[in-house]
C-alpha cells in the first residue's frame, strides 16, 4: 500500500475520452491510497493525459512538459498517458529527462505499478494494445457532478486516412451492453441523471450479442436517468434500427454531432471517410424525418490534401444546406504514419490558403447558427443547471437540443432541471428566464 498522504495531479487534454479516462485513472489510483490535489504544485504524481490529434494539440503538452520541469517540487514523478503518449514512446524519455513514466491508452490497469517504480527512480514505457481492456472494475473518480460519461467503445476500426487515433487508441472493441447498463445505474444512484455514452464511432457499437439500439434501449431506460446523450457517431452506422432507438427512446437527446468532415464527394473519397456528399444528406434527412427538433453539430476540416476551391465551395454549400447548430472547424494538420501524409506533395494545399478557407467556413458557421438560434427566442426549453458561468451571478445550463442558456442561480441549483423561456441571445448562447420550478419526468411516447 502506498503512503496515503502521496498526491496525484492530473492534467487532461483532447477528447471527452481521454476526460473518462483520468476519471478512471483518478479512480485507480484513489483505490491504492493517492490524494486527488487540483494543481501541479506540491503534487507527488503529475499526469498529463495527453492527445495527438492535431500537431497544436502536442506543441501544447510538450510547452506544459518545459514549465512543469520548473515548477515540479523535488522528489515528485511526471508521467505522460494518453494518445501522444501513446505515438511517441520511449521517444518522450529521451525528449524529456523529467519524465519518468510514458502510458499509452491501454496500459492503466498496471498504472499503480508504474507509478510506484517511477518513485523508486526507474523509468518505463507501457503501450502495449489490449484488446480486451475495458477498465470495468475501476470505480471513476467523477470530475463533474452533474453529467457523467460512459465509455462503450474503444479503439477506432475506421482509419479515415487523416487520424492518428486507430493507431493511438488501437483496433475497435466494444464492451458489454450488461456492464453499462450497470455503470448508469450506479451514476443514477450517484445522484447524476445524464449520461453520455462514448466511442470513437459508438453507433458501430456491438458487444457481439447487441447494437447500439439496444444499448440506448437499456441505458435509456435505466429508472431515474433523464438525459441520454452519446459522441461521436460516424454517419454510415445510423441503421434504422438505431436511428427508431433514437426517437423511441424518450430520455435520448435531440441532439446529435454529425461529423462532416467535407463536403465535397472528392475530398470524402481521399479521406476514406466512405460516404459522398448525398450519402451525408441522406443520412441528416432521416434523422431529421424520426426526430422533430433535432439539433445538429459537426467537425469540419479544411486544407485537406488536394482541396480545391470548388471542393471548398461544396462544404460551404453542405454547411448552409444542413443548417448546423454549431461546428467545430480545423485546419488540416499531417500527422506521421497516417496515409494522408504519403499523397502526391502537389496536392498540398499552402497554408494561407487553408487559413483563408478557415475564416471563411467559421463565418458562414456562425450566421447559420446565429440565423437559428434567433429563430428559437421565446420557445420554451427544459435546461439542466451544469456549473457556474464565466460571469458570476449566473450559472450555465443546456437544453436537450445542446443549447447553452444562461441562467440566474448560484450552486444550490447545480444539478437542477428548470422550464426557461429563451430570452435573449448572443448568437451562439441563450439567457434563459425560469416560468416553472420544475418539469415532470418525460413521458413515454
Ligand atoms: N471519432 C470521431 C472524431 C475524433 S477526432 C469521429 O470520427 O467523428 C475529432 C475531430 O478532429 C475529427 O472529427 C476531425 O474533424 C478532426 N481531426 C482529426 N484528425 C485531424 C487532422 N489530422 N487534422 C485536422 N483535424 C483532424
Ligand atoms: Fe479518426 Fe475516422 Fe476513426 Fe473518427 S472514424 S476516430 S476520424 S479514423
Ligand atoms: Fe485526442 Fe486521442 Fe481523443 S488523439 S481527440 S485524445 S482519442
Amino acid at each position: 500500500m502506498t503512503d496515503s498522504r502521496a498526491t496525484v495531479y492530473i492534467e487532461t487534454y483532447g477528447c471527452q475520452m481521454n476526460v473518462s479516462d483520468t476519471e478512471l485513472m483518478l479512480g485507480k489510483l484513489a483505490a491504492e491510497g493517492y490524494a486527488p490535489v487540483d494543481g501541479p504544485e506540491g503534487a507527488d504524481v503529475i499526469l498529463l493525459n495527453t492527445c495527438a490529434i492535431r500537431d497544436h494539440a502536442e506543441q501544447r503538452v510538450i510547452g506544459r512538459l518545459g514549465e512543469l520541469k520548473r515548477a515540479m517540487k523535488p522528489g515528485s514523478v511526471v508521467g505522460v498517458t494518453g494518445c501522444m503518449a501513446q505515438r511517441l514512446g520511449p521517444q518522450l524519455l529521451t525528449q524529456a529527462s523529467h519524465v519518468s513514466m510514458v502510458v499509452g491508452p491501454d496500459g492503466y490497469r498496471a498504472l499503480p505499478q508504474l507509478v510506484a517504480r517511477a518513485r523508486a527512480g526507474s523509468r518505463s514505457v507501457e503501450t502495449s494494445f489490449d484488446l480486451e481492456e475495458h477498465y470495468e472494475d475501476f470505480a471513476p473518480q467523477r470530475l463533474d457532478r452533474v453529467r457523467a460519461w460512459i465509455p462503450v467503445q474503444r479503439g477506432c476500426d475506421y482509419k479515415c486516412t487523416y487520424c492518428i487515433v486507430p493507431f493511438t487508441r488501437g483496433p475497435e472493441r466494444s464492451r458489454a451492453l450488461a456492464d453499462a447498463v450497470r455503470e448508469a445505474e450506479q451514476v443514477v444512484a450517484d445522484g447524476i441523471s445524464e449520461v453520455t455514452l462514448l466511442g470513437q464511432t459508438v453507433n458501430s457499437y456491438h458487444d457481439g450479442t447487441h447494437d447500439f439500439a439496444d444499448l440506448l434501449r437499456a441505458v435509456g431506460a435505466v429508472p431515474g436517468l433523464r438525459r441520454l446523450r452519446f459522441t461521436s457517431p460516424h454517419p454510415n452506422d445510423f441503421s434504422d434500427r438505431v436511428i427508431a432507438a433514437m426517437a423511441e427512446v424518450p430520455t435520448v437527446c435531440e441532439h446529435v454531432h454529425l461529423p462532416l468532415q467535407s463536403g465535397s464527394s472528392a475530398v470524402l473519397k481521399r479521406m476514406l471517410r466512405r460516404y459522398t456528399r448525398e450519402e451525408y444528406l441522406a443520412c441528416v434527412a432521416r434523422l431529421r424525418a424520426a426526430i422533430p427538433g433535432l439539433a445538429i453539430t459537426t467537425d469540419v476540416i479544411v486544407g485537406f490534401p488536394g482541396e480545391t476551391e470548388a471542393d471548398f465551395v461544396e462544404t460551404l454549400e453542405v454547411v448552409q444546406e444542413v443548417g448546423f447548430d454549431d461546428a467545430f472547424t480545423f485546419k488540416f494538420s499531417p500527422r506521421d504514419g497516417t496515409p494522408a501524409t504519403r499523397l502526391p506533395a502537389d496536392l498540398t494545399v499552402p497554408d494561407e490558403v487553408a487559413s483563408e478557407r478557415l475564416n471563411r467556413l467559421i463565418a458562414v458557421v456562425r450566421a447559420g447558427s446565429r440565423q437559428r438560434n434567433l429563430g428559437l427566442l421565446g420557445q420554451r426549453r427544459e435546461v439542466l443547471v451544469e456549473k457556474a458561468a464565466r460571469r458570476g451571478d449566473l450559472m450555465q445550463a443546456r437544453s436537450r437540443d445542446f443549447k447553452t442558456v444562461l441562467v440566474s442561480g448560484d450552486e444550490q441549483s447545480l444539478g437542477r432541471y428548470l422550464t426557461v423561456e429563451l430570452t435573449g441571445t448572443t448568437g451562439s448562447t441563450f439567457t434563459g428566464t425560469p416560468v416553472a420550478e420544475r418539469q415532470a419526468l418525460p413521458v413515454a411516447r
